[in-house]
């Protein structure tokens, strides 16, 4: 009971319009975490990838993803669910740059399925992007890799 009070104090204090920004910077019950993973899931001996992620006022990383390197990282979604990121990508002559994420259910808008984990999880492959979504069909906790996009 006393628990549940201290929380309920705590939300009126995240909506008092005034609030401190530092206070507002973590993450809360409106502003939930998510997590977001870039794995570089090329074939060995090719071109080094190099990625490049942003959001409007967040810079990620643009550096050399070793094979099988995760990069990740993590952000509190705005109350008005508008936050996105997007990668660049660039592997020998080939680049591609591609939402990362819009979409609080499924990672991004155009995703075909759910996804319903609070992180979105990537994978750069030769024949493309694939992000992780949960197959309704199979239930069960059942996950996939999506082909979302091509290199091209
Ligand atoms: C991306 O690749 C295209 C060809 O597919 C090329 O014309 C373009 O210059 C490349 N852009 C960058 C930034 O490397
Ligand atoms: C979802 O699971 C069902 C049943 O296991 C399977 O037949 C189907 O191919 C799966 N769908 C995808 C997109 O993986
Ligand atoms: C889900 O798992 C349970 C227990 O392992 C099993 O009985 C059930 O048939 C499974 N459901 C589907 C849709 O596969």
């Amino acid at each position: 009971m006393a628990l549940s009070l201290i929380k309920i104090f705590f939300l009126l204090l995240l909506i008092t319009p005034d609030l401190d920004l530092s206070l507002a910077k973590k993450c809360s019950f409106f502003t939930p975490k998510y997590e977001i993973h870039v794995i570089n899931k090329l074939p060995i001996n090719t071109p080094q990838l190099k990625v490049h992620c942003a959001s409007k006022d967040d810079e990620i990383a643009n550096k050399y993803v070793a094979i099988n390197e995760d990069l990740h990282w993590s952000f509190c979604e705005s109350f008005t669910l508008s936050t996105l990121y997007f990668c660049n990508f660039w592997w020998g002559p080939k680049n591609k740059s591609i939402t990362v994420f819009d979409d609080v259910l499924f990672c991004i808008h155009h995703g075909l399925y759910e996804n319903l984990l609070h992180y979105c999880k990537w994978e750069v492959r030769q024949d493309g992007f694939y992000l992780e979504m949960y197959n309704t069909t199979a239930g069960n906790n059942t996950y996939f890799m999506d082909h979302d996009s091509d290199w091209s």
